[in-house]
């Protein structure tokens, strides 16, 4: 009997959804054994293969902060760039938006922390701070051309700090989008994100800063990233980071584990009747290379099971007899 997907959301079915692949960024920063460069530039090539057009491929942070990510330039400068792909980089500092411009990035992703502890732990500094020199960041990546998204950790709790009201994430927002950023990315660092908290982010931000684009990046410690995924979709949201394999997690916040996962989110999404342009045969395959080059099994789902409708051979699964 055929089926027709009849998602209950606001975004209706057959409608382009974004995907940020973050694995490069998120997924190799917290990996302690470092990973060449030219496996790095082949998994980004396997992920673009897949149909990816977003990535953030690197972060241009301090090489003694996150020493996996030291080779940000010569990534940049190796990896296949198809026609349509927007390359992005996590920066946290002018430094970081100086080296991402000369890289040649198409945007950046910037972070602050929406509680004071993570943003100390994360980039040294208040939030205050952060956002203070986020105006020269702002204009030197204007008059270079870059875009930006507008990065919001611990947007859904914290894991020094507990909660973290809504109102505070909503007006870290709205001081993005008055310093010229299209588009603010929601952070879950430590997969504190539920339903109900994600509503509760999406609604504030609407409400203090209209005409904002929200991006979400779930991480999936506690097992509802992709349920979170489902009510951003009924709030209306389009964009969605993920993680090949659900490698991932920040170093600077215990606790921390993977990101949603890319290959299970884009099975969710192709076979919720969405367009994410990503085929999941491609993906799974980015996803074997990706565990092949860390060397231990991924937390992902679908890589160990295969799409809905693999077929096994009879013959080759024991019939149980009486
Ligand atoms: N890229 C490379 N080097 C950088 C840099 C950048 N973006 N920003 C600062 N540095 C270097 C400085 O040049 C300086 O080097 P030196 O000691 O050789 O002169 C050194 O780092 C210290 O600079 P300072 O501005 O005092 O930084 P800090 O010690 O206060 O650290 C950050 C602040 C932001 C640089 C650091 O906390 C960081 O890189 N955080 C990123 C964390 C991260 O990636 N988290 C995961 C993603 S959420
Ligand atoms: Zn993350």
């Amino acid at each position: 009997m055929a089926t027709t997907a009849t998602p209950m959301t606001a975004v209706p079915e057959g409608a382009r959804i974004s995907i940020c692949e973050v694995g490069p960024r998120d997924g190799f920063q917290i990996e302690s054994a470092f990973i060449p460069t030219d496996s790095k530039i082949a998994i980004i090539n396997a992920l673009f293969a897949a149909g990816l057009r977003q990535m953030q491929v690197t972060s241009f942070v301090s090489p003694r902060a996150v020493p996996q990510l030291a080779d940000a330039e010569a990534v940049l400068a190796g990896i296949d760039r198809p026609e349509g792909a927007v390359i992005t980089a996590l920066i946290p500092n002018l430094r970081g938006a100086e080296r991402a411009a000369g890289a040649g990035v198409d945007a950046v992703h910037t972070v602050v922390s929406s509680s004071e502890t993570h943003n100390l732990k994360n980039v040294n500094r208040s939030i205050a701070a952060s956002l203070s020199d986020f105006e020269e960041v702002f204009a030197l990546l204007d008059r270079a051309g870059v875009a930006i998204e507008g990065g919001i950790a611990t947007a859904f709790g914290c894991p020094f700090e507990g909660i973290v009201p809504p109102e505070q994430v909503a007006r870290i927002a709205k001081r993005y989008q008055e310093l010229g950023a299209a588009s603010v990315g929601l952070g879950d660092t430590t997969g504190m994100a539920t339903p109900a908290t994600v509503r509760a982010a999406v609604q504030a931000i609407r409400a203090e800063a209209p005409g904002l684009k929200i991006g979400l990046h779930f991480h999936n410690t506690r097992g509802v990233g992709l349920a979170c995924v489902m009510t951003g979709l009924a709030e209306g949201v389009t964009h969605y980071d993920a993680s090949v394999g659900g490698l991932g997690g920040c170093p600077f916040a215990a606790g921390a584990t993977g990101n949603i996962c890319t290959e299970d989110l884009v099975y969710l999404l192709n076979e919720s009747g969405y367009d994410t342009g990503v085929d999941l045969d491609a993906m799974i395959a980015a996803a074997r290379l990706t565990q092949d080059v860390i060397g231990r099994d991924l937390p992902g789902q679908v890589i160990k099971s295969g799409p809905r409708l693999r077929r096994f051979d009879p013959g080759l699964t024991a019939t149980a007899a009486g």
